[in-house]
């Protein structure tokens, strides 16, 4: 939340996004797996996806997609006194993501990784402009994923949800004419661990044959049970990130949902009372990126012009965990581009 007196007035100065370069349509996963464009198109509302190559990880996506969001802010590597990088697709298990991508950047920097699943970015935003607000004057912030490489691709109920992609914002201190981060709402249910995850290659049950064997490398998921959580952690969520902005529903300008299932989104919209005209959907053309999702989806409202200095900005993630993340942003009216 803002501290009250605070004047640092942090903002996004700077974002960027990449993309592979492989798009996969429904018809194309129709070919191998038994199921129908018109399947994955009612029931999710996805009509493609894309999937990384072989020469591209969530470090090199990551790269891109920062290096576009530090020349947006008008600065340069040395310029970022820190990096944050939500993954829970990781380049590999050791050394963290950040590692990889700082080293590509040129950055000098310290860098962590979150993992919260598809709530890893809002995480990582609320994260980077504590550390702004206390100091560091700009936080550089990658949410970025290869979903495609711990998707059983003969899994039809997974294969067809999930895509590649990345984000990156530039978080600065002093870069506003006003506040532009108005309150978050960070929340876990760790009872919901079983619903949704990727069983082996951590410390409970180690990689092994056995675990390959049975696919257990591969994400999990009961997909009914997300889906009821789902809508039901995101509305709370909104609700309480906006009463602490002394903020209702009526005032958001747009809502930024994580881009997993058009159901659950709209049911979270409706509930909300927020129309889909004010609701940014973009999953039909990426899928669920995970922790991707929301930059993807908030940078491409505000580089068609749909959001607008001054709008309230309503972004809510849920994932695995199962986590929750909303932030409760105003748009800024300056950037370090216009000053
Ligand atoms: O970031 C969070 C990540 N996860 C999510 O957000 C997932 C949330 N859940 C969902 O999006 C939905 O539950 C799914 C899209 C995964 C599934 O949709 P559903 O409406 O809940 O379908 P269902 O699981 O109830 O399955 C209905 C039927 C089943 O067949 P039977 O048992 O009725 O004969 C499934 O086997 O649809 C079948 N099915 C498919 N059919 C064609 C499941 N996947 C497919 C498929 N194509 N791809």
């Amino acid at each position: 939340m803002t501290q009250p007196g605070s004047n640092s007035h942090c903002a996004i100065t700077g974002w960027g996004v990449a993309l592979p370069t492989t798009i996969v349509t429904n018809d194309d996963l129709s070919r191998r797996l038994e199921t129908t464009d018109a399947w994955i198109y009612e029931r999710t509302g996805i009509r493609q996806r894309f999937f990384a190559n072989d020469d591209e990880t969530t470090a090199t996506l990551a790269a891109q997609a920062a290096r576009a969001a530090i020349a947006r802010a008008g600065l340069f590597p040395n310029d970022i006194g820190l990096m944050i990088v939500a993954t829970c697709t990781p380049e590999q298990l050791m050394p963290h993501t950040g590692a990889f991508v700082g080293h590509e950047l040129g950055l000098s920097c310290g860098s962590f990784d979150i993992n919260a699943a598809c709530s890893g970015f809002v995480y990582a935003l609320e994260v980077a402009v504590g550390m702004a607000r206390n100091g560091i004057p700009n936080v550089l912030v990658v949410g970025s994923e290869t979903m495609s490489r711990i998707v059983d691709p003969d899994d039809r109920a997974t294969a067809i949800l999930f895509g590649d992609g990345a984000g990156a914002a530039v978080v600065s201190a002093h870069a506003s004419e006003f506040e532009s981060f108005l309150s978050n709402d960070l929340g876990c249910d760790g009872s919901a661990t079983a619903i949704l995850g990727v069983l082996a290659g951590g410390s409970k049950l180690p990689s092994s044959q056995k675990t390959l064997d049975s696919g257990d490398h591969f994400i999990s998921m009961n997909g009914q049970e997300v889906f009821k959580r789902a809508v039901l952690a995101v509305v709370e969520s909104c609700q309480r990130a906006l009463n602490r902005a002394s903020l209702t529903c009526d005032d958001v300008d747009w809502f930024i949902p994580h881009q997993a299932n058009i159901r659950i989104i709209t049911a979270a919209a409706s509930r909300l009372n927020i129309a889909m005209s004010r609701t940014v959907v973009n999953l039909d053309r990426y899928g669920n990126t995970s922790s991707a999702s929301i930059p993807l989806a908030l940078f491409e409202a505000v580089d068609d012009g749909r959001i607008r200095p001054g709008d309230t900005v309503l972004a809510c993630g849920f994932g695995a965990g199962l986590t929750t993340a909303t932030s409760v942003l105003r748009w800024p009216a300056t950037t370090k581009e216009s000053r």
